[in-house]
């Protein structure tokens, strides 16, 4: 089996690479930074040729609805095009929880892509992963203003990189579900409360402040938006875990 992971020098990427390593498999890793870019089409066909599998675990370059949607409509177009004459046969990509029901922000450029996948002729398999521990520190990077940390009220059920990565390996190696494993963290609580941990974790003593205008991947959410259904697969790793790496 060949596994060509496209986005291998990413978070989740270079972990994918390393499960499916683990799992005895051949992996090609494709990336701009290995001369193969999904956006223009360059270098793909021959990063392709003799896959029986591809991974997608790219990043679009920012959160913007636009930016997003141009970006996964175009890389996933080319990359399942590409798959499709290679003969590949199981696609993988990794999604997020909400691309089926938040209808803007980043979430249209994750709904785009998994609408290309589920119309490709190639079988394929959805993982829709819940915000990763870093998003916390993200949320806390653009809500800070000089009288607090603003926030969006939101349920979350943060994940680790380490599980996703696991997961996403562990389905690749597999049967395609033709559908959707979605993946999250141990621990649902507010995203007010995991940015208050992740302030104290790092020696703050900002207030946090429960904002709804506050967007989250580039969207305003309601509050249990992302919420995952009761199928969910549960990681093992817990944020207090994440804030004590050096
Ligand atoms: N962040 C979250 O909380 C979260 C939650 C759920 C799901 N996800 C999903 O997780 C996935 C992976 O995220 P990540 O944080 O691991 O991303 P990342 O660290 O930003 O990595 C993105 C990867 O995509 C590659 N890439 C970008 N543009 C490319 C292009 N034009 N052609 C070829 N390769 C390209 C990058 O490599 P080069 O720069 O070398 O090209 C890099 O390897 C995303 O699809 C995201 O939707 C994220």
């Amino acid at each position: 089996m060949r596994v060509v992971v496209a986005g291998a020098t990413g978070r989740i990427g270079s972990r994918t690479v390393a499960g499916l390593r683990d799992h005895g498999v051949e992996v090609v890793s494709l990336s701009r930074t290995s001369g193969v870019d999904l956006v223009s089409g360059q270098g793909l066909a021959e990063a392709l040729r003799g896959a029986t599998v591809v991974v997608d675990v790219t990043d679009a370059p920012s959160r913007g609805q636009q930016v997003s949607t141009e970006f996964f409509s175009t890389a996933t177009g080319n990359l399942l095009g590409a798959a499709g004459a290679a003969g590949v046969e199981h696609y993988v990509a990794l999604s997020v929880v909400g691309a089926d029901r938040v209808d803007s922000g980043y979430f249209r450029g994750k709904a785009s892509q998994e609408a290309l996948a589920t119309r490709s002729t190639i079988p394929h398999s959805l993982v829709r992963a819940t915000p990763f521990f870093e998003s916390v520190e993200a949320a806390v990077t653009v809500g800070t203003r000089p009288d607090g940390v603003l926030v969006p009220p939101l349920t979350i059920r943060p994940v680790s990189t380490d599980d996703v990565a696991t997961t996403v390996a562990h389905v690749a190696v597999g049967v395609p579900l033709f559908g959707v494993l979605e993946v999250a963290g141990p621990e649902e609580r507010g995203l007010v409360d995991f940015a208050a941990d992740f302030l104290t974790a790092t020696g703050r003593t900002d207030p946090v402040v429960a904002d709804a205008r506050a967007p989250f991947f580039g969207a305003p959410l309601s509050e249990r938006s992302l919420r995952p259904g009761p199928d969910v697969h549960v990681g093992h790793h817990t944020f207090a875990q994440w804030l004590e790496q050096p």
